[in-house]
């Protein structure tokens, strides 16, 4: 059997931000042999403020861009979300990718990287309240703390970061391999 295919998501959108660095970043870090990794950059999709005639739980989608960010997530069996903290919780694109799908993200392992001061920790708390709601299986992530292990735009871990991040690799290939989802 192949190795399950692990997306990190670039949650920030806007121009100049640093999240395609830490996500760079995360991305190396992936063990080969536990997951086939790829970048997952939101601001590729374009999504439009939620513009969907029908309830997202119904599955009908009637715009193309909803259907190419269904089926990105369709084709991953875990994410891990690299996401910043904007004014103590999370960006708003990223609640806005999250708002337009509903079944896709059932069952879906998923771990999140903040990034800010105090390691994000206000976002990821807040992050965690939608994820269960739409019934992701979520799974422990460390933070990167602006001015400790994110020191001008450049990621410098320390041994905790390494030790936690690899422990979430860990957990997340554990949960895919519970986990009832394979690629569709
Ligand atoms: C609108 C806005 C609000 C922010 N609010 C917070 C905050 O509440 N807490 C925090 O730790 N950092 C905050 N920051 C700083 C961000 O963590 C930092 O700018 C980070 O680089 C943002 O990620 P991005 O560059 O990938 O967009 C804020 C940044 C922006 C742009």
């Amino acid at each position: 059997m192949g190795r399950p295919r692990l997306s990190v998501v670039i949650a920030s959108t806007r121009p100049g931000r640093l999240g395609p660095t830490v996500a760079q970043w995360v991305l190396e870090q992936v063990p080969d042999d536990r997951f086939e990794a790829e970048l997952l950059d939101l601001a590729d999709f374009a999504l439009p403020f939620l513009d969907e005639p029908r309830e997202p739980s119904e599955g009908n989608y009637a715009h193309e861009h909803t259907r190419r960010w269904s089926a990105a997530i369709r084709d991953t069996e875990a994410l891990l979300v690299v996401m910043p903290e904007y004014n103590r919780g999370y960006n708003a694109a990223l609640k806005n990718a999250i708002d337009f799908l509903y079944a896709e993200w059932e069952g879906l392992p998923v771990a999140c990287v903040g990034y800010g001061w105090y390691a994000a920790r206000y976002a990821k708390a807040a992050l965690r309240q939608t994820l269960e709601r739409v019934k992701m299986t979520v799974v422990e992530a460390p933070g990167l703390e602006l001015g400790t292990t994110l020191v001008d735009r450049q990621v410098v871990p320390d041994d905790a970061l390494l030790r936690e991040l690899a422990r979430t690799f860990e957990d997340l290939a554990a949960a895919v391999a519970r986990s009832s989802r394979g690629p569709s």
